[in-house]
């Protein structure tokens, strides 16, 4: 149990990190058409079981099979995603990266290194997200998915947002935003505004933002006002404590 002095200290040291992440003063926040993504044959996790064994089922079926189409056949590994599996709050980035190769998991390089810098402004911790990747396997010389590719990796995504069914999900630059929102608008328009993932029965709301590595690569005050600004919707919807 956290004594008064733990929740001072915890507050204060949010509000350092968020005024190192974005140089910004902290504001403290104010109180207050359906498709169809495709399922392939065979990604049935057991049916009548917890999210635990049915997202270990999905992980198993996803390193069978690994590569997933010709096109992603020079990865190492499947990079599947991480994080409990009640998470409240799932990230959906673009593709795995060298180091996320490497290590087999999402979001360990420097854009991994904002993601969990903005996770920690939000007084949450890596471990209390989810975090994971449209595509599953790293694109040749990380160039941008191909829409085959994204089509091949994307029935995964799909299920494991059934099986966590997060209560909200940020969206981290164009593809994933484009996937889950299932438009062709840019990111610029996109972001800051709430739209929803539909999916059978599921309405999830979701934040788009832009993704770490841009905002790594434009490093501005204004980009990262804009990234804050989204982020912080997320932290009110959630009733996070740093609101
Ligand atoms: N960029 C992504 O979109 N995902 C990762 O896992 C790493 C970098």
């Amino acid at each position: 149990m956290n004594t008064q002095a733990d929740a001072q200290q915890r507050v204060a040291l949010q509000h350092l990190q968020t005024e190192q992440l974005l140089g910004v003063d902290f504001v403290p926040l104010p109180t207050g058409d359906s498709r169809e993504i495709p399922d392939p044959v065979g990604l049935q996790p057991p049916a009548g079981e917890g999210p635990v064994a049915r997202l270990e089922a999905l992980r198993l079926q996803v390193e069978a099979d690994f590569p997933f189409c010709s096109s992603l056949s020079s990865a190492t590994r499947p990079v599947f995603g991480e994080g409990p599996a009640n998470a409240r709050l799932m990230f959906v980035g673009e593709a795995p990266g060298a180091q996320e190769d490497q290590t087999g998991r999402p979001f360990v390089g420097a854009a991994g290194q904002k993601l969990e810098q903005i996770i920690a402004a939000m007084g949450l911790e890596r471990d209390d997200v989810y975090i994971a990747n449209i595509l599953k396997a790293r694109p040749p010389d990380n160039r941008t998915p191909t829409i085959d590719e994204i089509e091949a990796s994307a029935p995964y995504l799909s299920k494991q947002l059934d099986i966590i069914q997060p209560e909200v999900i940020i969206t981290l630059g164009a593809p994933a935003t484009k996937f889950i929102l299932q438009t062709n608008e840019g990111i610029s328009r996109l972001r800051g505004r709430w739209g929803t993932w539909e999916h059978e029965d599921l309405r999830i709301p979701v934040m788009p933002t832009f993704h770490p590595a841009y905002l790594l690569r434009n490093y501005t005050q204004e980009t990262r006002k804009q990234v804050w600004s989204d982020i912080q919707k997320v932290v009110e919807l959630l009733g996070l404590p740093s609101a």
